[in-house]
């Protein structure tokens, strides 16, 4: 009994100062924080901007102000963000949700249902691992969508494609995504502003150059700082796209070489296309490169030795022919060395040769 008691005490001990967490917004709100700002947050002085930082949500807050117009919550946990996270408590005049750094790996279907006037999307710095189709269908008016650093878990390409295809998109922010090629498909028409800021771009193709003359994209302007843009020959297409419209890519004047040596840290805009060498790694890491070239020998030896074989089988006669001449002509060396060794075995000669010695 005695025992049992102490368990309950130590256990309630160990659970006091987390069930007093738990209750203290309940308590402080309506003292500490404007009326309709939840608990867990921090809202700067008017209910129409709602800031929860740091506080480590594992969820949505519920108790929104309706009237709230930017929602921002950075640095929790959320996980997901599920169907209809907002329909329950519709929030019809919120026009920004910053979800910065909240851990969120899903995007439901329907996941913005409940907020119809929702302009600005940022998902940036989330590890997003599955969007569904309809993730963004139940916010009409969405006309920019943040996933800067948002899409290095996984290889989303597929799936944001399908569920950004049917908006209205004017902005769309991929920056620090470790982007290899423009991504073509996750460009919706009507798009007016692409950032792929510190991606991992080399260049920009002559069919990806192609794709952007589309008629649904002529208008988008794309941002292309801190990419590693490799000044050789295969630039050229792209550097001739660049200087005859340089207005569609507003950094075009600080746009720099990362390589090869001699061209680094040089405005591309100072280069001509034709100027442009093969440097003849372009396109190919230098270890490749190099493993490609031993294949390549590798095959050429292998070929060289089959036709070494081929020939071999195919002048068996000759060789054989020649295998017997050779035969013929040791064994009449042969002969003649036997001839010569029976004359310098034979005795007299022997003693003949061998008396001056004595
Ligand atoms: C809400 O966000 C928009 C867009 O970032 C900004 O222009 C506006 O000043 C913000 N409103 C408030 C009250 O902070
Ligand atoms: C985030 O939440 C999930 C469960 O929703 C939990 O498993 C995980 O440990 C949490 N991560 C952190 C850093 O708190
Ligand atoms: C660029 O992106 C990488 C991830 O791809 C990130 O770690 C880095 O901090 C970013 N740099 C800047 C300046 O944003």
């Amino acid at each position: 009994m005695a025992r049992g008691g102490e368990r309950a005490g130590r256990c309630g001990g160990r659970w006091l100062p987390w069930l007093g967490l738990a209750l203290l917004p309940l308590a402080v709100p309506p003292a500490a924080a404007p009326a309709g700002c939840p608990a867990a947050c921090y809202c700067v002085t008017t209910p129409e901007l709602v800031q929860c930082r740091y506080e480590r949500l594992e969820e949505l807050p519920r108790e929104l102000p309706v009237t709230v117009r930017n929602l921002s919550i950075a640095g929790s946990n959320l996980s997901a963000l599920p169907r209809a996270a907002f329909a329950a408590r519709p929030l019809p005049e919120l026009r920004l949700l910053r979800l910065h750094s909240d851990n969120i790996q899903v995007v439901e279907d329907m996941a913005l249902q409940g907020l119809p006037a929702l302009h600005t999307l940022d998902l940036s710095h989330n590890p997003l691992l599955s969007v569904a189709p309809g993730a963004f269908s139940g916010a009409p008016l969405l006309r920019t969508l943040q996933l800067n650093q948002a899409l290095l878990a996984a290889p989303l390409e597929e799936q944001l494609a399908l569920a950004v295809r049917n908006l209205s998109l004017r902005r769309l922010e991929l920056g620090g995504n470790a982007l290899r090629a423009l991504p073509t498909a996750l460009l919706p028409a009507g798009l007016e502003e692409l950032d792929l800021r510190n991606n991992s771009l080399q260049r920009l193709t002559a069919a990806e150059l192609r794709s952007l003359d589309a008629p649904g994209l002529r208008g988008l302007r794309l941002t292309l700082g801190a990419n590693p843009l490799s000044c050789d020959c295969a630039l050229r297409p792209f550097l001739a796209w660049l200087r005859a419209t340089t207005a569609r890519v507003p950094d075009a004047r600080s746009l720099r070489c990362s390589g090869p040596s001699p061209l680094r840290g040089t405005a591309l805009l100072r280069l001509r296309p034709d100027g442009l060498v093969c440097t003849g790694s372009e396109g190919s890491e230098p270890g490749q490169l190099e493993t490609a070239s031993y294949v390549f020998f590798g095959i050429v030896l292998a070929l060289i030795g089959i036709v070494f074989l081929m020939v071999l089988y195919l002048n068996r006669r000759g060789i054989k022919r020649w295998l017997h001449n050779l035969r013929e002509a040791c064994r009449d060396q042969m002969e003649g060395y036997h001839y010569r060794y029976e004359q310098d075995a034979d005795p007299r000669r022997t003693s003949a040769v061998s008396t001056p010695g004595l």
